[in-house]
């Protein structure tokens, strides 16, 4: 079988996309019923985390044993990583080991020069450009909630971040629009969102208008990581950027609420609307465990009969 990485949400197409949301239905109805399902038996996933986690890193420890697989998490404090071996020379070492690799890194350059010397399939745990696990568990979350995404609106308030560009991109795939509301300066880079002439985004001034008639109103954090130098600078950039009561307020009546996660109430969303009715956001967190849970069966065994 050809190796499959999965460092952005368009490696895989639409369709293997929505039967991995199928396969994810379906392995998380298991769990539920507390059924042991274990095709990954003697599998090993390595976890290299340049950058902190909470949700990313649990859900693959944990996804990985409740299929019956282990799981070794490598920070790169304490790995050579961390003192200068270079990526190419790791990916060689730690393929030859494992079956199966997730990085969470800074520039998405890294997580390509690993793949391309890689054995083994690599799956981005986020990089400064792209959080592609993330977008497939909140679209997983978005169809559980209110069916097909295709033809609704999305409107992302604030940073225009990896987990901004990897909307954008799912976009394309699933026929949806975003609309996008950020600060002057923190716009859209349409390169760095690996976007090329799409016509399934519309940058907006104000956000009210981005959150108009939206079916799904979304932010993140003003601050990734690995920008915490810019903090300040932010905070007062993004001032009028705090997705609260009245702005979604804009949206449809049974506009969904979500966010990756972890979250800053009074700073990108209001608790008011966090903590409030439309919020979806602990179904999202959760909903990271079987998404990649299907993701990792996929990868490593290809397409399984779904029961
Ligand atoms: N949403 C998300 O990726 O969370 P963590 O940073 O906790 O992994
Ligand atoms: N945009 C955030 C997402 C964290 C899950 C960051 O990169 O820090």
């Amino acid at each position: 079988m050809q190796i499959k990485h999965f460092l952005k949400i368009n490696d895989l197409t639409r369709k293997e996309l929505e039967y991995l949301f199928e396969r994810a239905r379906w392995i998380k109805n298991e769990f539920k019923q507390y059924r042991r399902y274990w095709p990954l038996t003697d599998r090993t996933l390595a976890m290299i985390f340049d950058k902190n986690s909470t949700r990313t890193r649990l859900s693959f420890e944990a996804g990985m044993y409740q299929l019956g697989g282990n799981a070794i998490y490598l920070s790169t404090r304490d790995t050579q990583l961390g003192r200068g071996e270079p990526v190419e020379d790791a990916a060689q070492v730690v393929s030859r080991m494992v079956d199966m690799v997730i990085i969470r890194t800074y520039e998405h350059s890294i997580i390509e020069r690993f793949a391309e010397y890689s054995r083994v399939p690599v799956i981005n745990g986020l990089t400064d450009e792209y959080h592609p696990c993330q977008i497939l568990g909140d679209i997983f979350t978005y169809i559980e909630h209110r069916g097909n995404i295709a033809g609704k609106t999305v409107a992302w308030i604030g940073d225009s971040n990896n987990v901004c560009n990897t909307w954008l991109q799912a976009a394309e795939i699933f026929d949806f629009n975003v609309h996008v509301s950020t600060p002057p300066g923190y716009e859209v880079e349409p390169e760095r969102a690996g976007l090329y002439g799409t016509d399934y985004y519309e940058e907006f001034f104000c956000p009210h208008d981005a959150v108009k008639n939206a079916d799904l109103v979304t932010t993140d954090v003003w601050t990734s990581m690995g920008f915490e130098a810019e903090e300040e600078t932010r905070k007062n950039a993004f001032a009028d950027f705090c997705v609260d009561e009245e702005m979604i307020s804009y949206a449809k009546k049974d506009a969904l609420f979500m966010h990756c996660l972890p979250a800053h109430r009074g700073e990108e969303v209001a608790a008011e609307v966090l903590d409030g009715p439309q919020s979806v956001v602990w179904d999202e967190a959760e909903n990271r465990l079987h998404t990649q849970k299907a993701l990792m069966e996929y990868l490593l065994l290809g397409k399984v009969e779904i029961k």
